[in-house]
């Protein structure tokens, strides 16, 4: 990666900065905000548009030349490939929770360099737990570093999965759900895929796979939980296609083997 380390810094810094600046947002909208849908299930608050607005004004502002791709605005994928900066941002991860009042959502900033995560931050502003990470030098949870758990074993794991809006009794999704529910210790259904990464990469809890999730769910958290240890790959085992992330994310390799062969459904 030709960034310098200061640059990095630079860089981490002002994804914490803006996370912050979204979480101050979310805080003073909680419990006061008006509730309306994208799409049917899908639910959206005035919090989500002024956290990605205040988020955008401040990013722009800092760095005008990079590119922004955030979820309540139709940024494009393609600017994650002009080969410049990106950043990607998910303004409130957890927007059913936060319209619910349940205390369990976040914010997540990652700038991507050539398509590559290279700094990201997921922070809750509720229990003031900030992840951050940058390639190749570690995550840490409010200045701490963080490492995923060494749990190798299914019949042990506490897991954690989202599930798409409307799901119908045979969907692929219920059966691959069924099939490691079958196996493993327990399984929890959070609310917060960003969240979720992180947990993984502290060790709170030891897998998670998602396949409905967008790019702006994952792009800080994939890289806290790589660089706590963690391993990310699509479903079939085959590297992670942000595009399409559909994946299965676990705190160790040894896990992640034992995990693959459940996530394979006859979809037909
Ligand atoms: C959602 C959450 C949820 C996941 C959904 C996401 P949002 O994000 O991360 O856990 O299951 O797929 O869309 O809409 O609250 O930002
Ligand atoms: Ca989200
Ligand atoms: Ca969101």
């Amino acid at each position: 990666m030709d960034i310098s380390g200061p640059e990095l810094t630079y860089f981490l810094k002002s994804c914490q900065q803006a996370a912050q600046a979204g979480g101050e947002i979310l805080l003073k909208w909680l419990g006061k905000t008006n509730v309306s849908e994208k799409n049917s299930g899908d639910l959206v608050t005035e919090a989500d548009y002024e956290s990605q607005k205040t988020i955008r004004d401040f990013l722009e502002n800092k760095f005008p030349e990079h590119s922004f791709l955030g979820e309540e605005e139709d940024g494009s994928l393609k600017s994650l490939e002009t080969g410049g900066f990106c950043w990607v941002v998910d303004p409130l991860d957890g927007t059913t929770n936060f319209v619910h009042q349940l205390r369990s959502f976040a914010v997540s900033v990652a700038l991507t360099y050539r398509g590559e995560v290279i700094v990201g931050t997921v922070l809750d502003p509720v229990l003031n737990e900030c992840y951050s990470a940058t390639r190749g030098q570690g995550a840490d949870l409010n200045g701490e570093t963080i490492q995923t758990s060494d749990c190798d074993d299914i019949q042990n794991s506490l897991l954690v999965c989202s599930f798409s809006t409307h799901v119908t009794p045979d969907d692929p999704q219920v059966k691959r759900f069924l099939q490691v529910m079958h196996r493993c210790g327990s399984i929890r259904r959070l609310g917060s895929a960003a969240l979720n990464l992180c947990y993984v990469g502290c060790g709170r809890l030891d897998g998670y796979w998602a396949t409905s999730v967008s790019i702006w769910d994952i792009a800080a958290g994939m890289l806290i939980l790589e660089e706590a240890g963690g391993i990310i790959t699509h479903i079939d085992n085959t590297p992670l296609d942000l595009h399409d992330p559909q994946f299965l994310a676990s705190a160790n390799p040894t896990l992640h083997q034992k995990m693959l062969p459940l996530m394979n459904v006859d979809d037909s």
